[in-house]
This record gives structure tokens, sequence and C-alpha cells, in this order.
């Protein structure tokens, strides 16, 4: 009798903690769940495969432009600008490799407003215009160019 009582009340305790541990579980991917699947699996694939950047050296400005890189255009570009991880490598034209002065040559902050409003025309880069505010649009190129480009 005992036994069996001891048996339902241990039963019991590991159901609700199975229980609790589901509920966080579903939570902690509530934020991802908009994203499509793919991007969600490269997006775990990254974070073993590159360093991201420390983000104690930048302004506050540059730290938001950094969070809505890391959301939004880490996937393709990579989490260190380089746009070699799973997705980038697949893409032609391959997403450019914002550390690359070669690469980045003619990159002009000018032509990074227009590109990330508008998207480029054939290639995989899509247009943010109305997803993200002219105000985000200059924070991410900032992030972008004082991390990758070193400018
Ligand atoms: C679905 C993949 C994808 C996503 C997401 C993406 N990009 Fe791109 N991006 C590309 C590709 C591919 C290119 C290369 C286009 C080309 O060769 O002209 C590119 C090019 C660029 C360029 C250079 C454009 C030029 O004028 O040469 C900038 C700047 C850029 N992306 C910024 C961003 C920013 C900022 C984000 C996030 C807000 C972002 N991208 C999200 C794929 C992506």
């Amino acid at each position: 009798m005992k036994k069996r009582e001891f048996l339902i009340i241990t039963l019991g305790i590991a159901m609700s903690l199975g229980i609790e541990w589901g509920s966080e579980k579903k939570e902690s991917h509530a934020s991802e769940e908009n994203r499509p699947q793919f991007f969600t699996l490269a997006m775990h694939q990254q974070k073993g495969e590159e360093k991201p950047v420390s983000d104690l050296v930048f302004s506050p400005f540059i730290r938001q432009g950094k969070l809505i890189y890391e959301k939004n255009c880490a996937y393709c570009h990579a989490l260190d600008g380089t746009g070699q991880n799973a997705i980038g490598q697949f893409i032609l034209p391959h997403p450019r490799n914002f550390t690359d002065p070669v690469e980045t040559r003619g990159l002009t902050e000018a032509r990074m407003v227009t590109s990330i409003r508008e998207g480029r025309e054939g290639t995989a880069m899509p247009a943010w215009e109305g997803i993200l505010s002219e105000e985000e649009i200059r924070q991410v190129i900032a992030y972008i160019r004082k991390a990758f480009m070193k400018q």
C-alpha cells in the first residue's frame, strides 16, 4: 500500500514537472513561430558555428542595429557578416561578404539605404520598406559598417 502511494505521488510530481517543462518550451519558441522553419534551423546551426560580435564596444544606436541584424539579416548574411553560413552559401548570387574590402567597394551608406529599402531585384535580398522603419534601417547600416566593414 505504501509503495503504491509513493509511486502515485512520484508519478504525479513527474507529470506536473513534465507539463511545466512542456509549457516553458512552447514559450521560448513562441518568438520564432512566425519564422519559416528552415530559417529557425539555420539560426540554431549558426549559433554553434560562428562567434557573434561582442556588443560591449557599441553605442546604444548601433546595439539596436545589432539586434535588428541578428533577428532579420543574419540567417542569410551570417552572424559574422561573411554570408558564409548554411543558407548564405546556397543563395546565388551570394550575400556580399561585408568583411571583405573588395566586395564592399562602392557600397556607400546611400546605396545601402536604397538596397535595404527596395531589395535587390533578381537576388534573394528582400525589400524591408514597411517592415523596418527608416531609423531601424539607419541603425542596422551603422552596425554593418562598424562591426563588419570597420568604418
Ligand atoms: C533571404 C536572404 C537575405 C536576407 C534575409 C537579407 N539579405 Fe541582404 N542580401 C542578400 C543577398 C543574396 C544579397 C546580394 C545581392 C546582390 O548581389 O546584389 C544581399 C545584399 C545586401 C546588401 C548589399 C546590397 C548592394 O547594394 O550591393 C546589403 C547592404 C544588405 N543585403 C543588407 C541586408 C540587411 C540589413 C538585411 C536585414 C534587415 C538583409 N540584407 C537581409 C540576401 C539577404
